[in-house]
Order: structure tokens, then C-alpha cells, then sequence
């Protein structure tokens, strides 16, 4: 028997109006801050995620599905959003529309080789947004705010909003240096991941995992205390915004997040039992991306969250999903005769907009009835011969029992009301 390879789910009819409700909330609040949707393709050119994500990071080092096309390409599953977005804006000459052009979408399937855990898939989910093409504090402060709104919106309650700025170009390589220094006389304590790190992408060390290189991040110096005269301005805009709108925030010096294209503002919020695998959603800013993508310089920021993460917190927090949709009624039918009607008044239902299922042909009045019980319809519509020679059906209400014969032509009416 085949099973579904390691870290991919099934997303079953069950768990469905949980996944869409939080699809629907989702656009509703991207939506409400103008956001439109758009869908990128489940696999670019490799390139792509080197130049972006970046080529030491965990993500394209060690996580990424590649696979090289029946001509030779070399082509990565997606394993995040940004990348693909900022592709989509160059191709489509989206410098040309007003700025910034703000986008989002839901369910995006990402691709990422980890062990699998609760809360870490081979395959997960993301909601996100992204609003490119302005640099301006006030666009960081409605993405943080975004998110934040969304995970309240959805039920989320008692989550910490990290945040964090990592600088530009102009002051990033000073606190580098500066961290080097600090790092310089630890490094035979630190972790082998670390000692590579240090070399390759020494803002890393700061987000190691491990009990034994953490109380070092904690001592290292912070990267907001070495933040050129525009980042330290940006910030204080940001944080003042944020203030503003009454959303707590907590500085978060270790911050840096796992990915290379963050200039400035980093973010994460993490629901109230935070483990490794916890963080719901995270982003930050990115303004020399495009450019790296071989596009004129353009600002964004944005951020996502994993819809299986957001779905495991709203279960521990209890926090009631409504249910999915239901069947307006299962038509029962007894004997030969009663089929051809039964599918006709289906059919002439489903065109007048109900739902209707036909119960399984062949069976018993007792086992359709089952049958019928089992997929809890408003209405069991009951069609032996009597009723077919009448061109009518009992309608029967499953809440209150109540029982009529309604003529074919009138069931929609009686059972829409
Ligand atoms: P990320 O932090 O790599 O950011 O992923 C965003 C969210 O996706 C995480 O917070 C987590 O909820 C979920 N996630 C990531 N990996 C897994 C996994 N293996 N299993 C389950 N859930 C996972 C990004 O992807 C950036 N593109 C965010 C961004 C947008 N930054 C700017 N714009």
C-alpha cells in the first residue's frame, strides 16, 4: 500500500472548513487593507531561492527539493513565498502600477526537506502578504499590524508580537564586525553549526537553538543599538506606528530570522507555548531583493504564517471553528421505479441551488435511511411508489420530525425555507 511520503498531509473533508475559515478570515483582512490576491507557480528556477533566500542559508542549504527538469534545468520546489512575488512583480512590470502594489494569497503549498515534527512538514501551508514598492515606516507598521489582526480575527489569543530591526547595508556590516569581535574568543565553546556560522553568515549565530550557545546570543550585542541614522529613524517611525494602533510588541534583539533578504524590520509572533516549531508567522523587510533579482531598487515587506501552525493553536486554545457546509437533503428512493425520479428531483434541486445527495441505489429503506442519518441533511426527501405515481415526495424535517408531501415542483420552495 502506498502511504503519503514522510511530512506531506492529506488534508481530509474533515479538517476542511477549519482550513477554509481560516482562508476566508485571511482574505477578508488582506482585502480589507487593499490587498490583492495572486497565485505564483509550486516551482521556480533554482537561482531564484539562491539569490534570494540565500546560499547559506538553512532553507536553500539544506531544505530545498530541487530537481532538474526533462531538459536539464535545475528547478526548486517552493519552500517560501517572497522570492517568487518579487519575480512576479519584474515579469508582469509591476514598477509601472501605483505604489505599493500590495498582494497577498492563501493555502500556498511550500516545500521545505525537514524532519518532520508536530508543527514541521515536508509540506506546509502559508497565508501571506506582501506590499512592494515603498520604503515608508507607516507600510512596516501596517504589515505587522496586518498579521497581527489576522491571528486575533481568527481566535488566537495571548500571542507576543517579536520585533526587531537588523539595519541596511549602510550600518549591517559594522554590527556584523561587531558581533565577530564579540563571537572571536567563544568560538571553541560554540556548536559546529555555529563555528560554520561564524564564518558563512555570522548574524545566524544569534538564532542558534541550542542550550549551549544560547546564553552566549543573549550576551551579544544588539543589533538596534548600531543602526545608521535612517534605520534608527525608521524604527522609531515603525515603533511609535505601532504604538499608535495599541499593538504590543516586544524587542527581540536576537531576532534575525532564517532568511538572507531582510533589510531593517524582522518580526515574529509566537503563540503563549513557544518550542522550536511554534512560531506562527514572521517577516520583515526586504529592499534590496528586487534589486538582487536583477530589477531596479524597490522596498517591500511583508510577512506569512503556516496555516498548520495557526490550525494546531486555534485546537489547543479551543477556540470554536464554524462548521463546514451542509447537505440540504438526501433523497431516498424504494424500488426500480423511483431512481430516474429520485435523480431528476436531485438534479432540478442542485440547478436551483441546494445540496442533495441520493442515497446509494440497491439498498434497503433501513440502510438508505442510515446512510442518510450519517450525512445529517436539514431534510430526508422519501420517494417510494405512492409518491412517484403522484409526482410527489415526503419531506421529512430531521430537526423537528415534522412530516408533509410536497408536489415535485414545490420541494425547492419548501425546503429553501
Ligand atoms: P518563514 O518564517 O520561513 O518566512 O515561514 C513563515 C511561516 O511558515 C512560519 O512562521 C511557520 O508558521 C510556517 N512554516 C515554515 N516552515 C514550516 C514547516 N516546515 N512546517 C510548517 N510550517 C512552517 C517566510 O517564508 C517568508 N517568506 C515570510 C516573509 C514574507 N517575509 C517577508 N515577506
Amino acid at each position: 500500500m502506498f502511504k503519503a511520503p514522510r511530512g506531506l498531509n492529506d488534508i481530509l473533508p474533515k479538517d476542511q472548513p477549519a482550513w477554509s475559515y481560516i482562508e476566508t478570515q485571511s482574505s477578508a483582512t488582506f482585502e480589507s487593507f487593499g490587498y490583492r490576491r495572486i497565485d505564483t507557480p509550486v516551482f521556480e528556477e533554482s537561482g531564484l531561492y539562491d539569490r534570494s533566500v540565500g546560499q547559506a542559508t538553512d532553507i536553500v542549504e539544506k531544505e530545498t527539493y530541487r530537481f532538474e527538469d526533462r531538459s536539464g534545468d535545475s528547478m526548486t520546489l517552493r519552500p517560501e513565498g517572497t522570492a517568487g512575488v518579487c519575480r512576479a512583480y519584474l515579469e508582469h512590470g509591476m514598477r509601472v502600477l501605483p505604489q505599493p502594489v500590495r498582494l497577498y494569497s492563501v493555502r500556498m503549498p511550500m516545500f521545505r526537506y525537514d524532519r518532520p515534527q508536530a508543527g514541521r512538514q515536508r509540506q506546509h501551508h502559508q497565508i501571506w502578504a506582501e506590499a512592494i514598492g515603498d520604503a515608508h515606516a507607516s507600510v512596516d507598521g501596517e504589515v505587522v499590524e496586518m498579521a497581527w489582526r489576522l491571528l486575533e480575527r481568527l481566535g488566537l489569543r495571548d500571542l507576543t508580537l517579536a520585533l526587531n530591526s537588523i539595519g541596511d547595508p549602510v550600518c549591517r556590516p559594522d554590527y556584523v564586525a561587531a558581533l565577530r569581535g564579540y563571537y572571536q574568543p567563544l568560538l571553541p565553546k560554540l556548536c559546529a553549526d555555529c563555528q560554520r556560522r561564524f564564518e558563512t553568515n555570522a548574524l545566524r549565530l544569534l538564532d542558534c537553538k541550542k542550550a549551549s550557545c544560547a546564553p552566549y546570543a543573549e550576551q551579544a550585542p544588539h543589533s538596534i543599538d548600531s543602526l545608521c541614522g535612517e534605520c534608527g529613524e525608521h524604527w522609531r517611525q515603525l515603533t511609535q506606528h505601532l504604538k499608535a494602533m495599541g499593538i504590543e510588541y516586544t524587542v527581540k534583539h536576537r531576532l534575525v530570522r532564517g532568511l538572507d533578504y531582510y533589510t531593517r524590520t524582522v518580526f515574529e509572533i509566537v503563540p503563549p507555548e513557544e518550542g522550536a516549531q511554534s512560531t506562527l508567522g514572521g517577516g520583515g523587510r526586504y529592499d534590496g531583493l528586487i534589486e538582487q533579482l536583477g530589477g531596479r531598487p524597490t522596498p517591500g515587506v511583508g510577512f506569512a504564517a503556516g496555516v498548520e501552525r495557526i490550525l494546531l493553536n486555534l485546537r489547543r486554545q479551543g477556540v470554536a471553528i464554524p462548521d463546514g457546509p451542509s447537505i440540504d437533503a438526501v433523497i431516498v428512493h424504494l424500488g426500480a421505479d423511483a431512481l430516474t425520479p429520485a435523480l431528476s428531483l436531485a438534479s432540478d434541486l442542485r440547478r436551483k441551488g441546494l445540496a442533495v445527495v441520493v442515497a446509494p441505489v440497491g439498498k434497503s429503506l433501513k440502510a438508505q435511511m442510515r446512510y442518510a442519518g450519517s450525512r445529517s441533511p436539514s431534510y430526508t426527501l422519501i420517494l417510494g411508489e405512492d409518491e412517484v405515481r403522484e409526482g410527489a415526495v415526503a419531506v421529512n424535517r430531521m430537526d423537528t420530525g415534522d412530516q408533509q408531501k410536497v408536489p415535485f415542483a414545490q420541494v425547492a420552495e419548501v425546503i429553501s425555507t
